[in-house]
């Protein structure tokens, strides 16, 4: 890139003239009130996140303001622009499903716009990698600013935190054990400040995998949303930021196979969302990187769970940050990591965590040789009921249940599970495996959170707390049990997951990691020559939703559409040499 392709000369409009596009561009943008000096200087872009509906991002206004600072005092010209945001709770049909939609919006807008290198400012669950997913491919010098989590509430005398106990307490609910006039008190005080969600969910997994992944300034991930120190974190971002331009540090230099394999530890050892697998593998895929489900899996083996939050654990990201933040996870881990990998300080991971201040003691992180959990969080199946992967996360399930054969009680929809699973006269037992169909990434669509089935509400009443649950779907975060997730392919393509009924036996073995259907061949056949291919819904027809269904990838593909992702070069994990 030459200099005349820098700032404002930066993909000037087409006219069939280029001084004169950037004569009309400079006699526009000085209607904002800048001088040509301004003009001259290093242009930071600076997505604005913020909506009144986006309580995880309300502070994106003053981290705005203090982004700015960063970048006039390193001499460049800050200049916010929006993109779409997403909160979890406010988006039909599920966030995923427009998770794409910003992955596009950012990388359009990245593009389009004449920004030398870009603030990308995320925080809610799907945010985080839609921005990256979007900068990845825009692949102009950019760098990560999370809003930050929650602090914790408290109800009578306990600490409370979104999404963990908003799950805990619904359960109790609705097995009876508290009232109406308890669960509303509950309501207002399970997210008490601005921030995101405060437990290991998606939103703090993927600010951890994110600082691993080298994409934010070393200490960036943990500091409450609330605190002063994040408005420091994001002035030094804005600084770092004009570095970046400088130096043309792009995407493509961080985000390398060995950045995604130190997220990829990072994930194990937090005992991380399940989604953030997801997530991880559609933001490789923007550059020619495959996540292999099964590699994947080995890492677990020898990567422990040595971070006590919850919803495994007992702790809240407030704690991990006066613990020391990812710098102690990344200490622990460090014979697993690769060190070499650059990240947007400029400097290696290596050399982030040696400039880190020492350690201190804290019991959050376990250190490596006494772990929470001895094997990663999350464990990737396999059988005749997902050929394409599922997965579990081991470290939020219950162990008596890792190893258990059961009847299927079946759910052909989202829809027929709600109509059906509170109904009284439901054949079902403690022991049975609840199965649910129809709401991966096609079928829902947009794969929504729904793998955390309730317990039927007749068993929760009699004190039933977890069970084995099987679904193409995904879970919070947030969320624990023995729940199996993103079977693939899923049920609406024909996976083998459309073709169980209520009655057949399932074998579910997390240790062999097998997800078996224990029907015969034979069966399988008649039912897989009378199954019908779902007929597609009126809303199917038109707009993004019809984009979406013709182009959405299964889950070990990260869900993303297939024109988005680039050409498979390279996969990983790839081995460590010790
Ligand atoms: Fe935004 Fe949990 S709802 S992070």
């Amino acid at each position: 890139m030459t200099d005349r392709k820098r700032g404002m000369r930066r993909g000037l409009t087409a006219y069939g003239d280029e001084e004169f596009s950037l004569f009309l561009r400079k006699a526009f943008i000085k209607a904002m009130g800048y001088s040509d000096d301004a003009l001259e200087r290093p242009i930071i872009g600076i997505t604005n996140t913020y909506s009144g509906f986006n309580a995880c991002h309300r502070t994106v206004p003053e981290l705005i303001e203090a982004v700015k600072r960063g970048v006039m005092l390193a001499g460049g010209l800050p200049v916010e622009f929006p993109t779409i945001t997403l909160h979890e709770s406010f988006a039909h049909p599920t966030s995923m499903y427009l998770r794409n939609l910003m992955a596009i919006d950012t990388e359009e807008m990245i593009r389009a716009q004449p920004v030398d290198a870009v603030v990308l400012i995320g925080g809610c669950d799907k945010t985080v990698p839609a921005l990256l997913m979007g900068a990845a491919s825009a692949n102009v010098p950019a760098i990560m600013l999370v809003t930050g989590p929650m602090l914790t509430g408290d109800h009578r005398g306990e600490r409370l935190g979104a999404c963990t106990d908003c799950r805990r307490f619904w359960a109790r609910y609705r097995a009876g054990e508290i009232d109406e006039r308890e669960i509303n008190a509950v309501n207002a005080k399970l997210a008490p400040s601005a921030g995101t969600c405060m437990v290991m969910g998606t939103a703090s997994t993927m600010a951890l995998v994110t600082e691993a992944l080298g994409m934010m300034l070393p200490g960036g991930a943990c500091i409450p949303a609330v605190m002063s120190e994040r408005l420091r974190n994001a002035e030094a971002t804005g600084a770092r930021a004009v570095a970046l331009a400088k130096e043309r540090l792009t995407p493509d230099q961080i985000m390398t196979p060995d950045a995604f394999e130190n997220s990829l530890r990072v994930l194990l050892a937090i005992g991380g969302s399940t989604n953030a697998i997801v997530h991880l593998a559609a933001m490789a895929g923007r550059l020619g990187i495959e996540i292999d489900l099964g590699g994947f899996d080995r890492m677990g083996r020898e990567t422990p769970v040595l971070v006590d939050l919850k919803p495994t654990g007992q702790h809240y990201m407030e704690d991990l940050e006066k613990a020391g933040g990812l710098t102690v996870i990344l200490r622990e881990l460090k014979p697993l990591l690769r060190l070499k990998a650059l990240t947007v300080s400029g400097r290696t991971l290596g050399e982030n965590i040696s400039a880190a201040p020492p350690a201190w003691k804290q019991d959050v992180v376990r250190p490596f040789k006494n772990p929470i959990f001895k094997e990663g969080g999350v464990a990737v199946l396999r059988g005749n009921l997902a050929p394409g992967g599922a997965i579990i996360k081991q470290s939020a399930a219950s162990s008596k249940l890792m190893r258990h054969t059961g009847r299927a009680v079946v759910f052909e929809s989202l829809e027929d599970m709600a109509k059906r699973i509170d109904d009284p006269r439901l054949d079902v037992n403690a022991d049975d495996i609840l199965v649910l169909k129809s709401a991966g990434p096609k079928g829902a669509p947009g794969m929504p959170e729904a793998g955390y089935i309730p317990i039927p509400k007749k068993l929760a009443q009699k004190g039933v707390k977890d069970m084995v649950r099987i679904s193409d779907a995904r879970m919070s975060g947030t969320a624990f049990g023995s729940i199996v997730l993103h079977v693939t392919p899923e049920s609406a393509i024909g996976g083998p997951l459309a073709l169980v009924k209520t009655g057949d036996r399932i074998r579910l073995d997390v240790p062999a990691r097998k997800l078996e259907l224990l029907v015969s061949e034979a069966e399988l056949a008649k039912r897989r020559k009378a199954w019908k291919k779902p007929r597609p819904r009126k809303e199917d027809a038109r707009g993004y939703r019809k984009l979406f269904m013709a182009s959405v990838q299964q889950a070990d593909r990260g869900c993303d559409f297939d024109f988005l992702a680039a050409k498979v070069t390279i996969r990983i994990p790839r081995a460590i040499k010790r």
